[in-house]
């Protein structure tokens, strides 16, 4: 286990927010915020207007954030050539990062950006948009480290849960998958438990914490209560 990690593997579901829905003017006072509100991770989306129809930030973004925590980033690399692009995330100090399944044989080669993020020492992930079947990950599960589940439509935050992508989740325990499975898109207290139910161990949540007047109580209600 890499130093890095104790904390998020510490609990049996982890919940990593989505720096998306935070106010980016006050950056560093948000993650500190959900930090000492008990999430486990950050997950950081990044979105470069042609994989999704939507542009967010890159590397020295995430670099800032790295210099500001020593939490576990989960890096969620929505672009269409990430082959090119994992070096820099990792070297600015990405711990997790995941690459869209989607990409390969059209504009990138994923096992290449598997062994490029593993090369770095960093862990590897593959992520399945909500209409892409568990099947196409086959070629590659075993250079990834965990696997991202999209339960919307990559793009934008606070849209609304698609429960059919649980089968998903579930096709991948009953083959036991070793990693943990991510779940992303319209998590919330009530779509939450069937995540969990299904097999889900990271739970990423933009809109559920950062616009929650009480971000420590929507930490807690996404683990299950308490
Ligand atoms: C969507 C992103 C998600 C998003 C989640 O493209 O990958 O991480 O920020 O936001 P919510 O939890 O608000 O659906
Ligand atoms: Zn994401």
């Amino acid at each position: 286990m890499r130093a890095n990690d104790r904390p998020a593997t510490a609990r049996a579901v982890q919940i990593a927010p989505s720096i998306l829905s935070a106010d980016f003017a006050r950056l560093g006072a948000e993650v500190e915020d959900v930090l000492a509100a008990g999430a486990d991770l950050l997950h950081l989306d990044v979105m470069d207007g042609h994989f999704v129809p939507n542009i967010t930030f890159g590397p020295p973004l995430v670099a800032s954030v790295r210099a500001a925590t020593r939490t576990t980033l989960d890096c969620h690399l929505m672009i269409t050539e990430p082959t090119k692009y994992v070096g820099a995330f990792c070297d600015a100090g990405a711990d997790w990062v995941s690459v869209h399944v989607e990409v390969h044989g059209r504009t990138d080669d994923v096992g290449a950006a598997l062994d490029a993020i593993r090369a770095k020492g960093k862990r590897a992930g593959l992520v399945l948009n909500p209409d892409t079947p568990v099947a196409r990950l086959d070629p590659f599960l075993d250079r990834t480290d965990f696997v991202l589940v999209m339960s919307v439509f990559p793009g934008f935050g606070g849209q609304s849960f698609i429960p059919d992508v649980l089968d998903k989740v579930r096709a991948l325990v009953e083959r036991g998958y070793p990693g943990p499975i991510e779940i992303d898109g319209g998590i919330g207290p009530k779509t939450a438990p069937a995540a969990v139910a299904a097999g889900a161990r990271v739970l990423v949540a933009g809109n559920a914490v950062f616009r929650s007047p009480d971000r420590r109580a929507a930490i807690a209600a996404l683990r299950g209560g308490a």
